[in-house]
C-alpha cells in the first residue's frame, strides 16, 4: 500500500513538455525536477533533482517516438519516484505506443500491448491515464486505468472552423466508433471506410464500406497516422464519391517520413493532429481533456 502523502506534483517527461506544462499551468501543480543524460554505449540515466519524499505524483510522458528510449525514460522516472520515497504514483500516458499489438494476430506474436502495461505497473505506477488509446484490448493490461475522450477538442476546433454538420469518416471500421463520438458533438452524419491490412506484409487495401460524402464537407478521422497510407486510400474513395473538402484528424500524429506531404498531395485542405505526440503538426491540444477526466475521476 502506498502511504497518504502531503501534496500532488507533477514529473513532466522528456516527450510531453508541451502538453505538460498546459497541465501544470490548469492546474498550479508544482514539478519534480530530474537530470537525464546518456551514457556512451547509449544506455539513458535518469535522476530526481527534488525531493520526492511525502508526494504523490502525476507523472506525464508520451510513448511517442523513439517509443523504446521513452518508455525506458517512463520506467525510470516512476522508479526514481517510488525508491526516492514517493507515495502514489498516477501516470499520464498521452501516447501508449505499441497499442496496435493488441492481440496475437499469428502465431509466435507476443501481445506487446499488455507487456508494455506491465513494465509500467512494474516500475511502480499504481494508476494509469491513456489518451484515446488505439483499442479497448490494447489498456486491458493495466489493472487500474482511466481513458481519456478527446474529442471535445477536435469537435470545438471544427464548430468554430466551418465544419459544423460536417460528414465524419472513419478510414477503417474499427475506428467508426470515435468518428460517431465526433459526429454527434458537431452534428453530422458518419460512415467509414472497410480498410482490410496483409497480415504478414503490412499493405492495406481500402473499398468503400458505409460512405455518402457527396456534396458535403467530411472530416477523416483516425487514431493514428504514420505513413499516412490509410489515410490517402480513404482520400481517393471519399474523392471518387464527390465529397465537397476533406479535413484529415488524427489523435496521434506520427507522421513518418514525408506522410504530411502525402496526404495534403492527395487532397486533404488541413489536418489536425493532437499534442499526445508533439510534432510541428501538433495543432489542437488535449490538455483540457486530460484535465477535466481527472477532476471527475478524483485524481485532482
Ligand atoms: C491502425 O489500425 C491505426 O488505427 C491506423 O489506421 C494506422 O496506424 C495508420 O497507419 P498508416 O498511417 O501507416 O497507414
Amino acid at each position: 500500500m502506498f502511504k497518504h502523502s502531503v501534496s500532488l506534483k507533477t514529473i513532466v517527461g522528456p516527450a510531453s513538455v508541451k502538453l505538460g506544462e498546459k497541465i501544470c499551468s490548469l492546474t498550479g501543480l508544482e514539478k519534480i525536477r530530474f537530470s537525464i543524460k546518456e551514457f556512451p554505449d547509449g544506455e539513458v540515466y535518469v535522476r530526481l533533482l527534488d525531493d520526492a519524499e511525502g508526494s504523490d505524483a502525476l507523472i506525464i510522458q508520451s510513448l511517442s517516438p523513439p517509443q523504446d528510449r521513452n518508455l525506458m525514460i517512463l520506467l525510470q522516472l516512476i522508479s526514481a519516484f517510488k525508491t526516492n520515497g514517493g507515495g502514489r504514483a498516477s501516470v499520464i500516458i498521452p501516447y501508449m505506443a505499441y497499442a496496435r499489438q493488441d492481440k496475437m494476430f499469428l502465431p509466435g506474436e507476443p501481445v506487446s500491448a499488455h507487456l508494455v502495461a506491465r513494465l509500467i505497473e512494474a516500475a511502480g505506477a499504481e494508476r494509469v491515464a491513456l489518451v484515446e488509446p488505439h483499442s479497448e484490448m490494447a489498456v486491458q493490461g493495466f489493472r487500474n486505468r482511466i481513458v481519456v475522450d478527446a474529442i471535445k477538442s477536435f469537435a470545438e476546433y471544427y464548430l468554430e472552423n466551418g465544419f459544423g454538420e460536417a460528414y465524419v469518416v472513419a478510414p477503417d471500421r474499427n475506428a467508426a466508433s470515435r468518428a460517431s463520438r465526433l459526429a454527434s458533438m458537431i452534428g453530422g452524419g458518419c460512415g467509414w471506410v472497410e480498410k482490410v491490412r496483409d497480415k504478414e506484409t503490412g499493405s492495406i487495401s481500402s473499398t468503400e464500406g458505409v460512405l455518402n460524402p457527396a456534396g458535403r464537407k467530411t472530416i477523416l478521422l483516425d487514431d493514428i497516422i504514420s505513413t499516412g497510407g490509410t489515410i490517402v486510400e480513404a482520400i481517393k474513395l471519399l474523392k471518387a464519391k464527390g465529397t465537397l473538402e476533406i479535413s484529415v484528424a488524427c489523435i496521434h500524429g506520427l507522421f513518418v517520413g514525408n506522410a504530411y506531404e502525402k496526404i495534403i498531395n492527395a487532397g486533404a485542405s488541413s489536418i489536425l493532429a493532437s499534442d499526445t505526440v508533439e510534432t510541428p503538426y501538433s495543432n489542437i491540444s488535449v490538455a483540457e481533456d486530460i484535465v477535466r477526466a481527472l477532476r471527475e475521476k478524483g485524481w485532482l
